[in-house]
């Protein structure tokens, strides 16, 4: 018995070093100390041992417990030592690590471009507004005196929603709907996205305006052309070559567009300009009598201007920019310059 306790004893010892975690160890102690355990059945034998021999024995194999019990606990604290020196290693932040750097985000060239130049007719009095870009062909066409079939639809190829209801093909409707809701005098910018059946490297299918709108008493082409040739001068310095061309719009008379020199080439003709060395920025006119009455204003009392500028043209004039369409493929290397 003494042999079997000594035997049972080593080999505890040596199990509970195997052990490599909390619950190998608890296995340990079960198959040793537990209710089923080595020790608890070899001290179950010891009733049946002669009288003198059984205290003894149950000393020793008390101590034999005390002792395994002694070295578990210390098994275990070891064990659960380990444990933590692990985790603190694996867990570890390291506090001298420079952090993840946030990419700030920038705004849109098309956006900071459409902010300067509505902030330039702010200083001038302007005021803004805006309306939705899936219009009535009301305001889109017919308030703007061209009613269906007229040829003048064809100017502006255009998606249609529905027979009445458009993408709207210019910012123009918004004149509409502000001499509807206001009596003069008027004078309001509304910038706003276009839509267009066009593409090509100076044409996107989507694009952006600004109308400007000024409305009052004796108000004459003069005034149109002081006003915007202040604008360009403001925009894009007095450097800049500017010429006003006679054009036709059906919602103005007379009606002029106004070209910037092409910056790509220097005016000297290059495939932004198709080799005419201006680029179009923009329409403009005196409002005509048409819209006034079509929106309910004196036109024997009233006169106007109005004005609708291309955005990504102006943009790519103030930027040298050689294509439209970098302004939409979002390629952050372009963007990022901005
Ligand atoms: C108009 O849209 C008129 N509504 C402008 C106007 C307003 C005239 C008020 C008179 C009074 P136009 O179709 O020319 O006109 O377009 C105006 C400007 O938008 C052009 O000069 C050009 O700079 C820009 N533009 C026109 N089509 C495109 C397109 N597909 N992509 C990019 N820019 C365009
Ligand atoms: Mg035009």
């Amino acid at each position: 018995m003494n042999n079997q306790l000594a035997a049972l004893e080593k080999a505890a010892a040596h199990a509970a070093g195997e052990a490599c975690s909390e619950l190998d160890l608890q296995q340990v102690r079960a198959r040793f100390l537990g209710k089923k355990g080595e020790l608890t059945a070899l001290m179950k034998g010891v009733g049946s041992l002669p009288a003198e021999q059984r205290p003894i024995v149950g000393a020793l194999a008390n101590e034999v417990k005390d002792r395994l019990e002694t070295l578990f606990n210390s098994r275990l604290e070891e064990l659960r030592a380990v444990e933590l020196q692990r985790r603190l290693t694996a867990e570890r932040v390291d506090v001298t690590l420079p952090g993840r750097r946030l990419r700030r985000g920038s705004r849109h060239p098309i956006t900071q471009v459409t902010e300067e130049i509505v902030s330039i007719f702010a200083s001038l009095g302007f005021g803004v507004a805006e309306g939705p870009e899936v219009e009535r062909d009301f305001y889109n066409f017919e308030a703007l005196n061209i009613p269906r079939d007229h040829p003048a639809r064809d100017m502006q190829d255009t998606f249609y929603v529905s027979d009445d209801v458009v993408l709207r093909t210019h910012t123009s409707p918004v004149q509409v709907r502000t001499m509807l809701n206001q009596a003069p005098p008027v004078r309001v910018v509304a910038p706003g996205t276009v839509y267009r059946r066009d593409s090509d490297i100076t044409h996107s299918p989507m694009f952006h305006q600004i109308e400007g709108f000024l409305v009052d008493r004796r108000v004459t082409f003069g005034d149109l052309k002081g006003m915007l040739t202040t604008f360009i001068n403001e925009y894009f310095g007095t450097g800049i070559g500017v010429r006003f061309r006679p054009s036709f719009f059906p919602f103005t008379e007379p009606s002029a567009e106004v070209d910037i020199q092409c910056v790509i080439c220097g005016g000297g003709g290059c495939r932004v300009c198709k080799n005419s060395g201006w680029l179009e920025i923009l329409g403009s006119g005196m409002i005509d009598p048409e819209v006034f009455k079509a929106v309910g204003y004196d036109p024997e009392i009233y006169t106007g201007f109005a004005f609708g500028m291309g955005i990504e043209r102006i943009a790519m004039l103030k930027y040298g920019v050689n294509d439209l369409r970098l302004f939409f493929e979002n390629d952050l290397r372009f963007l990022k310059q901005f």
